[in-house]
């Protein structure tokens, strides 16, 4: 078979609209394209038409969601001596703007990710909000990552004097979030910071792209311990975190682990011999009446359950509890009746509350204090989110193989806390941290030492989290760099152009203009491309994951790059030589179904023929 290679990545709409060609092949014309009326036909009553219904929208949502449906120009390259165990690491840090790598990223992730954890800028009004362009999204990201003013500030900010200032903010998340929802897995999970900036904004954009159905919990993360006395009227000392599933009914709880001050409340002031318990109420609301009837306390008291409420169990159930010294009279015997609860028969796992006290999860300032010992007591990066709060949405949905994505990863502390709770439970979570190189600003510390930017801080933060892990640290469990168990690495990618061309073509496109066009994809190769690079766009083009394996031979005077699937199911081999030899296809033993991708114009249509009766050929 011969075959073009896939030189582009779906976006959400044409996959969507494939899915939809699935389903219902007869609401498409001859063109390919949906034929609304078809549509609206087929559906009936099912449209919702009425001129007042719900609806959520702001100035440029029209345009967020055209965004979409722009494809990504660029592409991820590999900065080996940045990463840390390339060749054996899961670990993924990627240097780019969220949006262009999670178009990038869709083919390969599509339904993969277990746990979504986003951070994005609150809309405060001074920090940066990324200004997405509609015309060419590459270009502004290209701009942006080497520019900044004299100060290092970032020439772009959203600022809360903007007619747009709530828009600007919604458009930028709109289409992330809809991109983000793609990756997840029908039972992954995704969790989201907030404060009251946005808080109400994002609640009904989260409704819109996840379903309010799907909506899990908003959880207060108390972030400070002490009030700002500066403050007029009150001093915020908490965040939301707005928690959706993708589907609800495949997602299920992990529940946490009983902490020392839940089992503390168990005591054992009569001896009982299976152990320590706590007393539990014995009644319950509403009323049913056959579990209402007087119990004798051993001082002979008569006890009616209270008004409204009857007694959890029926009498004789009741009787054989007593019997069993399962009630609890108090220590006088005198008290109103209630249950004993035995630790020993309660599941190690509590539901978790949705209040997040920072004496269980930490607060900011611990958290800026703990980030500024792992860098030698400098101040690298503001306002990181705590390590155990993140470890807690973890062990909440992940289990020990998952994927958890951060788009908006500042510091990395996400990364920080999966290689923790890996190191905790023996697990093999995989973590996927997006961040923008965005400048910091001359007068910080960090720009001082040497990171100029926050990807830099993200990603040495992995480097040293990794060492003290390997290295001896007397907090914890040392690892061994050598197990083989753990995966103490990560492989950071960098968004780029795409080494492709790319077709740029106006409607009003002369006869001239496109003859001329058409010459300039006789090599579809940009001017000056590097193998790795190419190789790397392919994999990701051919859905492969950016953890695939790499592996380079010499081959008959070729060079030949095969690229492996990480779970050793699916292979291709790729030769991007001048000219290529039959005799290389038969050396690699290529059969039927194995791919093969090569330049069009390093083989003719005889080579190609003979290439195609072995194997799946495809051409760039
Ligand atoms: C609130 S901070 C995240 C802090 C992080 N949770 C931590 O604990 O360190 C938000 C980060 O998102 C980054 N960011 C903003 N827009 C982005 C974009 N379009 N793509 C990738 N990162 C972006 C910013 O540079 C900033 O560092």
């Amino acid at each position: 078979m011969i075959e073009k290679a896939t030189t582009t990545i779906p976006t959400v709409t044409a996959d969507q609209l494939a899915k939809l060609r699935q389903l219902m092949p007869h609401v498409f014309g001859e063109n390919g394209k949906l034929d609304f009326d078809k549509f609206q036909a087929c559906l009936g009553n099912q449209l919702d038409s009425q001129p007042e219904r719900f609806n959520f929208s702001w100035a440029g949502k029209q345009q967020a969601i055209k965004l979409l449906q722009i494809p990504s120009r660029a592409t991820l390259v590999p900065a080996i001596a940045e990463s840390v165990n390339y060749d054996t690491t899961h670990n993924l840090f990627i240097e780019g703007d969220n949006l262009e790598v999670l178009k990038l990223l869709f083919k390969s992730y599509f339904e993969q990710v277990k746990m979504i954890y986003l951070d994005p800028p609150y809309n405060t009004g001074n920090d940066f909000v990324y200004p997405d362009n509609y015309q060419d999204p590459l270009e502004i990201y290209l701009k942006l990552s080497g520019q900044m003013d004299s100060q290092g500030n970032l020439l772009t900010s959203n600022s809360n004097s903007s007619g747009r200032f709530h828009s600007a903010w919604l458009s930028m998340m709109y289409p992330r979030l809809l991109f983000a929802r793609q990756l997840l897995r029908d039972d992954g999970v995704i969790f989201i910071s907030i404060d009251d900036n946005e808080a109400a904004n994002l609640r009904l954009l989260m409704n819109e792209i996840f379903g309010e159905e799907n909506f899990i919990a908003t959880i207060i993360w108390e972030r400070a311990y002490s009030p700002v006395n500066l403050k007029k009227h009150f001093s915020e000392s908490h965040d939301y975190i707005f928690c959706y599933a993708k589907n609800l009914d495949n997602l299920s709880c992990n529940g946490l682990l009983r902490d020392d001050e839940a089992t503390e409340r168990y005591k054992n002031p009569d001896n009982d011999a299976r152990g320590v318990w706590k007393s539990t109420d014995l009644s319950v609301g509403p009323v049913v009446a056959n579990k209402i009837y007087e119990i004798i306390t051993p001082t002979g008291r008569v006890v009616l359950p209270p008004e409204g409420r009857c007694w959890i169990y029926t009498k004789q159930r009741f009787e054989e509890m007593l019997a069993d010294n399962r009630i609890w009279f108090g220590e006088t015997g005198n008290n109103v009746p209630s249950v004993k609860k035995f630790l020993s028969e309660v599941k190690n796992v509590v539901t978790p509350m949705t209040i997040w006290k920072y004496s269980e999860v930490g607060h900011s300032q611990d958290a800026a204090q703990k980030l500024k010992a792992l860098f030698e007591g400098k101040s690298f990066f503001n306002y990181p989110k705590s390590v155990e709060l993140i470890k807690r949405m973890l062990q909440l949905y992940t289990d020990e193989k998952s994927i958890v994505l951060d788009l908006f990863a500042g510091s990395c502390t996400t990364a920080q806390a999966v290689l923790e709770l890996n190191r905790e439970d023996g697990g093999h979570r995989q973590f996927i941290c997006v961040q923008l190189p965005e400048p910091c600003p001359l007068s910080s510390e960090a720009f001082k030492a040497g990171y100029g930017t926050v990807a830099e801080v993200g990603k040495e933060r992995i480097r040293r989290v990794i060492k003290r892990m390997t290295t001896a640290d007397p907090e914890l469990p040392q690892v061994s760099p050598h197990d083989t168990a753990m995966d103490m690495g990560f492989r950071v990618f960098k968004l780029v152009a795409s080494h492709f061309k790319q077709w740029h073509m106006s409607p009003e496109i002369t006869p001239t203009a496109y003859i001329d066009q058409m010459a300039l994809f006789i090599d579809p190769l940009i001017e000056g491309w590097q193998v790795e690079p190419v190789i790397y766009e392919l994999a990701l083009k051919e859905g492969y994951p950016l953890t695939s394996k790499f592996t380079i031979a010499p081959h008959q005077h070729h060079l030949i790059y095969q690229v492996s699937h990480p779970d050793g199911e699916s292979k291709f081999h790729v030769c991007l030589d001048e000219r290529v030899d039959l005799k290389l296809i038969a050396e690699l033993g290529l059969g039927e179904g194995d791919i093969f991708i090569c330049r069009d114009q390093a083989i003719d249509d005889t080579m190609a023929t003979n290439i195609a009766l072995q194997c799946h050929l495809k051409v760039l």
